[in-house]
Protein backbone atom coordinates (compact mmCIF):
# COMPACT_ATOMS: atom_id res chain seq x y z
CA UNK A 1 0.00 0.00 0.00
CA UNK A 2 1.29 3.51 -0.77
CA UNK A 3 0.58 6.85 1.49
CA UNK A 4 1.37 10.64 0.35
CA UNK A 5 1.39 13.46 2.57
CA UNK A 6 1.09 16.80 1.67
CA UNK A 7 0.66 20.13 3.55
CA UNK A 8 0.72 23.67 2.70
CA UNK A 9 1.61 24.74 6.32
CA UNK A 10 2.03 21.80 8.96
CA UNK A 11 5.32 20.97 9.58
CA UNK A 12 4.97 18.15 6.71
CA UNK A 13 8.30 16.17 6.64
CA UNK A 14 7.35 15.50 10.81
CA UNK A 15 4.50 13.78 9.96
CA UNK A 16 6.23 11.16 7.59
CA UNK A 17 7.95 8.92 10.62
CA UNK A 18 4.41 8.87 12.61
CA UNK A 19 2.59 7.71 9.84
CA UNK A 20 5.24 5.17 8.86
CA UNK A 21 5.00 4.00 12.10
CA UNK A 22 1.05 3.55 12.67
CA UNK A 23 1.06 1.51 8.92
CA UNK A 24 4.04 -0.19 8.84
CA UNK A 25 3.35 -2.34 5.77
CA UNK A 26 2.74 0.81 3.61
CA UNK A 27 5.28 2.72 1.66
CA UNK A 28 4.79 6.39 3.19
CA UNK A 29 6.27 9.46 1.33
CA UNK A 30 5.76 13.17 0.94
CA UNK A 31 3.85 13.95 -1.60
CA UNK A 32 6.22 15.51 -4.85
CA UNK A 33 4.88 16.33 -8.32
CA UNK A 34 4.91 13.20 -9.92
CA UNK A 35 5.05 10.53 -7.17
CA UNK A 36 3.93 7.35 -8.12
CA UNK A 37 0.15 6.76 -7.22
CA UNK A 38 -0.93 6.17 -4.01
CA UNK A 39 -3.90 4.22 -2.39
CA UNK A 40 -4.73 7.23 0.52
CA UNK A 41 -4.01 10.47 0.27
CA UNK A 42 -3.45 12.49 3.64
CA UNK A 43 -3.44 16.39 3.19
CA UNK A 44 -4.14 19.90 4.27
CA UNK A 45 -4.81 22.24 1.56
CA UNK A 46 -3.45 20.51 -1.27
CA UNK A 47 -2.82 21.52 -5.30
CA UNK A 48 -5.02 20.72 -7.78
CA UNK A 49 -1.99 18.97 -9.19
CA UNK A 50 -2.28 16.18 -6.59
CA UNK A 51 -5.43 15.42 -7.10
CA UNK A 52 -5.01 15.54 -10.89
CA UNK A 53 -2.18 13.31 -10.71
CA UNK A 54 -3.45 10.89 -7.95
CA UNK A 55 -5.91 8.80 -9.85
CA UNK A 56 -5.66 5.70 -8.05
CA UNK A 57 -6.74 7.04 -4.44
CA UNK A 58 -9.35 5.14 -2.47
CA UNK A 59 -9.33 7.71 0.12
CA UNK A 60 -8.49 11.32 0.48
CA UNK A 61 -8.03 12.32 4.40
CA UNK A 62 -8.14 16.07 5.65
CA UNK A 63 -5.59 16.56 8.38
CA UNK A 64 -8.23 19.35 9.63
CA UNK A 65 -11.72 19.14 10.98
CA UNK A 66 -12.92 21.57 8.27
CA UNK A 67 -12.88 21.09 4.31
CA UNK A 68 -13.99 23.84 2.80
CA UNK A 69 -10.16 24.59 1.50
CA UNK A 70 -10.50 21.35 0.07
CA UNK A 71 -13.89 21.81 -1.33
CA UNK A 72 -12.63 24.25 -3.34
CA UNK A 73 -10.80 22.27 -5.48
CA UNK A 74 -11.94 20.03 -8.38
CA UNK A 75 -11.95 16.72 -6.45
CA UNK A 76 -11.89 13.04 -7.71
CA UNK A 77 -15.64 11.91 -8.06
CA UNK A 78 -16.60 8.49 -6.21
CA UNK A 79 -13.08 9.22 -3.87
CA UNK A 80 -14.41 9.51 -0.21
CA UNK A 81 -12.93 12.56 1.67
CA UNK A 82 -12.90 12.10 4.93
CA UNK A 83 -12.07 14.97 7.91
CA UNK A 84 -10.63 14.71 10.71
CA UNK A 85 -13.44 13.11 13.61
CA UNK A 86 -12.37 15.26 16.51
CA UNK A 87 -9.17 13.95 17.76
CA UNK A 88 -8.05 16.05 20.21
CA UNK A 89 -9.85 19.00 19.00
CA UNK A 90 -12.88 18.88 20.54
CA UNK A 91 -11.74 19.79 23.85
CA UNK A 92 -9.49 22.61 23.29
CA UNK A 93 -12.29 24.11 21.41
CA UNK A 94 -14.24 23.71 24.61
CA UNK A 95 -11.49 25.57 26.73
CA UNK A 96 -10.93 28.31 24.11
CA UNK A 97 -14.71 29.17 24.04
CA UNK A 98 -15.64 28.55 28.07
CA UNK A 99 -12.09 30.82 28.43
CA UNK A 100 -13.52 33.41 26.15
CA UNK A 101 -17.07 33.45 27.37
CA UNK A 102 -16.09 33.74 31.31
CA UNK A 103 -13.50 36.43 30.62
CA UNK A 104 -15.86 38.38 29.37
CA UNK A 105 -18.36 37.84 31.06
CA UNK A 106 -16.64 38.10 34.39
CA UNK A 107 -14.37 41.10 33.03
CA UNK A 108 -11.34 39.91 33.89
CA UNK A 109 -9.74 42.50 31.71
CA UNK A 110 -10.83 45.33 33.06
CA UNK A 111 -10.10 43.86 36.21
CA UNK A 112 -6.77 42.90 34.80
CA UNK A 113 -6.26 46.37 34.08
CA UNK A 114 -7.07 47.99 37.16
CA UNK A 115 -4.99 45.70 38.62
CA UNK A 116 -1.77 46.53 36.66
CA UNK A 117 -2.68 49.77 37.32
CA UNK A 118 -2.47 48.76 41.51
CA UNK A 119 -5.95 49.67 41.76
CA UNK A 120 -8.23 47.47 44.02
CA UNK A 121 -11.65 47.82 43.22
CA UNK A 122 -14.63 45.61 42.96
CA UNK A 123 -17.13 45.59 39.97
CA UNK A 124 -20.93 44.49 40.86
CA UNK A 125 -21.52 40.62 40.05
CA UNK A 126 -23.49 40.01 37.04
CA UNK A 127 -26.13 37.62 36.71
CA UNK A 128 -25.72 34.40 33.88
CA UNK A 129 -29.19 34.37 33.45
CA UNK A 130 -28.29 37.88 31.29
CA UNK A 131 -25.79 36.20 29.39
CA UNK A 132 -27.26 33.15 27.28
CA UNK A 133 -24.75 31.79 24.73
CA UNK A 134 -25.20 30.29 21.55
CA UNK A 135 -23.62 27.85 19.33
CA UNK A 136 -24.34 28.13 15.69
CA UNK A 137 -23.20 24.48 14.55
CA UNK A 138 -23.91 21.30 16.64
CA UNK A 139 -21.28 19.09 15.36
CA UNK A 140 -18.50 17.41 16.87
CA UNK A 141 -16.89 20.75 18.19
CA UNK A 142 -20.13 22.61 18.52
CA UNK A 143 -21.86 19.79 20.80
CA UNK A 144 -18.57 19.33 22.75
CA UNK A 145 -18.65 23.18 23.06
CA UNK A 146 -22.41 23.89 23.73
CA UNK A 147 -22.35 21.51 26.54
CA UNK A 148 -19.06 22.49 27.95
CA UNK A 149 -20.60 26.33 28.73
CA UNK A 150 -23.74 24.82 30.09
CA UNK A 151 -21.46 23.15 33.12
CA UNK A 152 -21.25 26.84 33.77
CA UNK A 153 -24.59 27.35 34.67
CA UNK A 154 -25.28 29.48 31.19
CA UNK A 155 -28.66 29.07 29.63
CA UNK A 156 -27.26 28.05 26.57
CA UNK A 157 -28.96 27.55 22.73
CA UNK A 158 -27.91 25.53 20.07
CA UNK A 159 -28.29 25.90 16.11
CA UNK A 160 -28.12 23.72 13.69
CA UNK A 161 -29.69 22.38 10.04
CA UNK A 162 -30.90 18.73 11.76
CA UNK A 163 -33.16 18.99 15.06
CA UNK A 164 -31.10 17.68 18.07
CA UNK A 165 -31.54 16.83 21.63
CA UNK A 166 -28.61 17.67 24.02
CA UNK A 167 -28.91 17.96 28.08
CA UNK A 168 -28.46 21.39 28.83
CA UNK A 169 -28.99 23.49 25.44
CA UNK A 170 -31.79 24.66 23.46
CA UNK A 171 -32.02 23.41 20.32
CA UNK A 172 -32.57 24.81 17.39
CA UNK A 173 -33.06 24.16 13.71
CA UNK A 174 -33.44 25.35 10.45
CA UNK A 175 -33.12 28.76 8.64
CA UNK A 176 -36.60 29.92 9.89
CA UNK A 177 -35.45 29.27 13.23
CA UNK A 178 -32.14 31.47 12.96
CA UNK A 179 -33.91 35.04 13.96
CA UNK A 180 -35.71 33.29 17.17
CA UNK A 181 -32.30 31.50 18.20
CA UNK A 182 -30.64 35.24 17.80
CA UNK A 183 -32.91 36.82 20.05
CA UNK A 184 -32.53 34.50 22.53
CA UNK A 185 -28.65 34.68 22.84
CA UNK A 186 -26.24 37.45 23.70
CA UNK A 187 -22.90 35.52 23.42
CA UNK A 188 -23.08 34.18 20.16
CA UNK A 189 -20.19 31.34 19.28
CA UNK A 190 -19.95 29.83 15.56
CA UNK A 191 -18.90 26.63 15.06
CA UNK A 192 -20.07 26.40 11.94
CA UNK A 193 -19.01 24.74 8.51
CA UNK A 194 -18.23 27.31 5.74
CA UNK A 195 -20.41 26.52 2.85
CA UNK A 196 -22.52 28.55 0.45
CA UNK A 197 -25.37 28.85 3.06
CA UNK A 198 -23.21 30.06 5.95
CA UNK A 199 -20.33 32.25 4.21
CA UNK A 200 -21.63 36.22 5.41
CA UNK A 201 -24.01 34.74 8.06
CA UNK A 202 -22.76 37.23 10.31
CA UNK A 203 -24.00 40.13 9.03
CA UNK A 204 -25.48 43.53 10.32
CA UNK A 205 -29.20 42.26 9.82
CA UNK A 206 -28.35 38.94 12.21
CA UNK A 207 -25.75 40.50 14.54
CA UNK A 208 -28.61 43.36 15.12
CA UNK A 209 -31.00 40.63 16.39
CA UNK A 210 -28.77 39.66 19.29
CA UNK A 211 -29.80 40.49 22.78
CA UNK A 212 -28.31 43.99 23.88
CA UNK A 213 -24.57 43.97 24.84
CA UNK A 214 -23.82 41.03 22.30
CA UNK A 215 -20.45 39.33 21.96
CA UNK A 216 -19.22 37.25 18.94
CA UNK A 217 -16.40 34.51 19.40
CA UNK A 218 -15.53 33.24 15.83
CA UNK A 219 -13.67 29.81 15.89
CA UNK A 220 -14.97 28.17 12.24
CA UNK A 221 -14.12 30.33 9.40
CA UNK A 222 -13.43 34.35 9.01
CA UNK A 223 -15.57 34.48 6.40
CA UNK A 224 -18.78 33.65 8.61
CA UNK A 225 -18.41 36.96 9.58
CA UNK A 226 -19.20 40.41 7.39
CA UNK A 227 -16.14 42.36 9.26
CA UNK A 228 -17.65 45.30 8.50
CA UNK A 229 -20.70 45.02 10.04
CA UNK A 230 -19.14 43.71 13.32
CA UNK A 231 -16.74 46.45 13.44
CA UNK A 232 -19.80 49.31 12.25
CA UNK A 233 -21.79 46.95 14.98
CA UNK A 234 -18.87 46.83 18.22
CA UNK A 235 -18.27 51.14 17.50
CA UNK A 236 -21.68 51.94 17.51
CA UNK A 237 -21.58 49.73 21.06
CA UNK A 238 -24.35 47.60 19.62
CA UNK A 239 -21.51 44.95 20.73
CA UNK A 240 -19.99 44.65 23.24
CA UNK A 241 -17.05 42.84 21.93
CA UNK A 242 -15.43 39.87 19.78
CA UNK A 243 -12.76 37.43 20.16
CA UNK A 244 -11.76 36.22 17.11
CA UNK A 245 -9.73 32.92 16.29
CA UNK A 246 -9.87 33.27 11.90
CA UNK A 247 -9.95 35.58 9.37
CA UNK A 248 -10.89 35.79 5.67
CA UNK A 249 -6.87 36.53 5.11
CA UNK A 250 -4.77 34.66 7.13
CA UNK A 251 -2.55 35.52 8.65
CA UNK A 252 -4.75 38.58 9.83
CA UNK A 253 -3.17 41.32 7.51
CA UNK A 254 -0.77 43.77 9.21
CA UNK A 255 -2.94 47.74 9.70
CA UNK A 256 -6.18 45.31 10.05
CA UNK A 257 -8.25 47.12 12.31
CA UNK A 258 -9.06 44.42 14.34
CA UNK A 259 -5.54 44.12 15.21
CA UNK A 260 -6.24 47.41 17.58
CA UNK A 261 -9.60 47.75 18.27
CA UNK A 262 -10.16 48.35 21.59
CA UNK A 263 -13.21 45.83 21.82
CA UNK A 264 -11.52 42.48 19.80
CA UNK A 265 -9.50 39.82 21.10
CA UNK A 266 -7.66 38.61 18.22
CA UNK A 267 -5.66 34.63 18.36
CA UNK A 268 -3.96 33.09 15.63
CA UNK A 269 -6.51 30.49 14.31
CA UNK A 270 -5.44 28.27 17.50
CA UNK A 271 -8.25 27.43 19.23
CA UNK A 272 -8.26 24.04 17.86
CA UNK A 273 -5.15 22.80 16.74
CA UNK A 274 -4.83 19.26 14.67
CA UNK A 275 -2.77 16.97 17.00
CA UNK A 276 -0.33 15.12 15.10
CA UNK A 277 -0.14 12.15 17.12
CA UNK A 278 -4.13 11.97 17.65
CA UNK A 279 -4.27 12.51 13.78
CA UNK A 280 -2.13 9.99 12.45
CA UNK A 281 -3.44 7.14 15.02
CA UNK A 282 -6.96 7.94 13.76
CA UNK A 283 -5.98 7.96 10.15
CA UNK A 284 -4.28 4.61 10.79
CA UNK A 285 -7.23 3.13 12.26
CA UNK A 286 -9.59 4.32 9.31
CA UNK A 287 -7.17 3.28 6.94
CA UNK A 288 -6.68 -0.15 8.59
CA UNK A 289 -11.36 -0.05 8.44
CA UNK A 290 -11.37 0.57 4.73
CA UNK A 291 -8.98 -2.46 3.64
CA UNK A 292 -11.17 -4.48 5.55
CA UNK A 293 -14.21 -2.84 3.87
CA UNK A 294 -15.76 -1.44 7.55
CA UNK A 295 -17.51 1.42 7.59
CA UNK A 296 -15.60 4.44 9.26
CA UNK A 297 -16.89 7.97 10.90
CA UNK A 298 -16.00 11.84 9.22
CA UNK A 299 -17.13 10.43 5.89
CA UNK A 300 -17.38 13.95 4.12
CA UNK A 301 -21.02 14.99 2.51
CA UNK A 302 -19.44 16.73 -0.24
CA UNK A 303 -22.67 18.24 -2.21
CA UNK A 304 -23.87 19.14 1.28
CA UNK A 305 -19.95 20.87 1.70
CA UNK A 306 -19.54 19.56 5.54
P1 LIG B 1 -19.38 19.40 11.88
O1 LIG B 1 -19.24 18.23 12.78
O2 LIG B 1 -19.47 19.19 10.41
O3 LIG B 1 -20.67 20.20 12.39
C1 LIG B 1 -21.22 21.26 11.67
C2 LIG B 1 -22.50 21.73 12.36
O4 LIG B 1 -23.01 22.86 11.65
C3 LIG B 1 -23.61 20.66 12.34
O5 LIG B 1 -24.32 20.68 13.54
C4 LIG B 1 -24.51 21.13 11.20
O6 LIG B 1 -25.86 20.77 11.36
C5 LIG B 1 -24.37 22.63 11.32
N1 LIG B 1 -24.69 23.30 10.06
C6 LIG B 1 -24.06 23.20 8.86
N2 LIG B 1 -24.66 23.94 7.93
C7 LIG B 1 -25.72 24.54 8.55
C8 LIG B 1 -26.74 25.42 8.13
N3 LIG B 1 -26.80 25.86 6.86
N4 LIG B 1 -27.66 25.80 9.02
C9 LIG B 1 -27.62 25.34 10.29
N5 LIG B 1 -26.66 24.51 10.78
C10 LIG B 1 -25.74 24.12 9.90
O7 LIG B 1 -18.18 20.43 12.11
P2 LIG B 1 -17.22 20.56 13.37
O8 LIG B 1 -16.24 19.45 13.43
O9 LIG B 1 -18.04 20.79 14.58
O10 LIG B 1 -16.40 21.88 12.97
C11 LIG B 1 -17.04 23.09 12.64
C12 LIG B 1 -16.07 24.03 11.94
O11 LIG B 1 -15.10 24.50 12.85
C13 LIG B 1 -15.21 23.36 10.85
O12 LIG B 1 -15.93 23.24 9.64
C14 LIG B 1 -14.05 24.32 10.74
O13 LIG B 1 -14.29 25.31 9.75
C15 LIG B 1 -13.99 24.97 12.12
N6 LIG B 1 -12.75 24.63 12.86
C16 LIG B 1 -11.97 25.64 13.32
C17 LIG B 1 -10.84 25.34 14.05
C18 LIG B 1 -9.96 26.42 14.59
O14 LIG B 1 -8.88 26.14 15.10
N7 LIG B 1 -10.40 27.66 14.58
C19 LIG B 1 -10.50 24.00 14.30
C20 LIG B 1 -11.33 23.01 13.82
C21 LIG B 1 -12.46 23.32 13.09
P3 LIG B 1 -26.31 19.20 11.34
O15 LIG B 1 -25.69 18.60 12.57
O16 LIG B 1 -27.77 19.24 11.42
O17 LIG B 1 -25.74 18.64 10.07
C1 LIG C 1 -8.93 23.97 11.44
O1 LIG C 1 -9.27 25.09 11.23
C2 LIG C 1 -9.65 22.81 11.04
O2 LIG C 1 -10.60 22.94 10.25
O3 LIG C 1 -9.29 21.71 11.49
Amino acid sequence: MRVVYFSADQDAAAWIPGLQAALPNADVSLWEPGAPAADYAVVWKPPQQLLDEQTQLKALFNTGAGVDALLKLKLPVSVPVIRLDDAGMSVQMAEYVCHAVIRHFREFDAYEADTRGGKWSFRKPRSRIDFPVGVLGLGVLGERVARAVAQFDFPVNGWSQSAKTIAGVRCFHGADKLDTFLAATRIVVCLLPLTPDTENLLNAQRLARLRPGGYVINVARGAHVVDADLLAALDSGQLAGATLDVFRVEPLPKGHPYWTHPKVIVTPHTSARTLRSESIAQIARKIAALECGEPIAGVVDVARGY
